[in-house]
């Protein structure tokens, strides 16, 4: 059983995945995390992250420890990471991995639950669900601003609204595997729900599709 979780920048992806994943008993892979590795590996290397040598050279290096360095959550990395992953090459660097993590979960795990940009619609078009998560840009800029203070970094709201509205118009405009909903993707819009009324809805689409669920 895989669950395909994409959206734009600060929709609610992760959060609702991860939770889909614990009630479920899933996998749960954060694909983005690949793509800020990559990014942040590039930018370590004082390369730079537009550069297609650079970067799948970093993608085809990735080691799974790369993954837990705690920078990678600061949009340094988000900016790099969404450099990178318009280059074709990276991108098919990173493609066996979430597919084998989709297929074969690790630990046994009866599913997975992977989030990202491209899951639906590249990475996993056999998912029997999809959800694909919006939100306004405001409301989204607004979560992200609030996610940034409560690790006590003073973000300038404008700042951040201007970063979100870059990193989406590159992610939705590349030529490979752009973000964009799968045209069987159930559409949840987050923009007044709360966590708990996202995790809700996409529960209810879960067991309407799949009654086992
Ligand atoms: O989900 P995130 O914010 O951590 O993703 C960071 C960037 O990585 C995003 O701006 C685009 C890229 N990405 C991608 O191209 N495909 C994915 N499946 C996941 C992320």
């Amino acid at each position: 059983m895989i669950i395909a979780i994409d959206g734009p920048a600060a929709a609610g992806k992760g959060t609702l995945a991860r939770r889909l994943a614990a009630h479920l008993g899933y996998a749960y892979l954060d694909t983005g995390l690949l793509y800020r590795a990559t990014g942040w590996k590039v930018l370590e290397s004082g390369a730079d992250p537009e550069n297609p040598a650079a970067a799948e050279t970093a993608a085809r290096a990735l080691d799974p420890s790369d993954l837990d360095n705690p920078s990678l959550r600061d949009d340094g990395a988000a900016q790099a990471a969404s450099k990178v992953s318009a280059i074709p090459a990276v991108r098919a660097a990173l493609l066996d991995f979430q597919r084998a993590f989709a297929r074969r979960p690790p630990g046994g795990a009866p599913g997975a639950v992977l989030d990202g940009r491209d899951i639906g619609t590249v990475v996993c078009p056999d998912a029997p669900i999809k959800i694909f998560l919006t939100a306004d840009t405001d409301a989204r800029a607004e979560r992200r601003l609030k996610e940034l203070r409560d690790r006590g970094i003073d973000a300038i709201p404008a700042r951040v609204l201007q970063d979100m509205k870059e990193r989406d118009g590159r992610d939705m405009s590349r030529a490979n595997a752009p973000l964009k909903p799968a045209s069987d993707a159930f559409l949840l819009d987050t923009t007044d729900k709360d966590a708990d009324a996202a995790f809700a809805a996409a529960l209810a689409h879960i067991r309407h599709d799949q009654p086992t669920g």
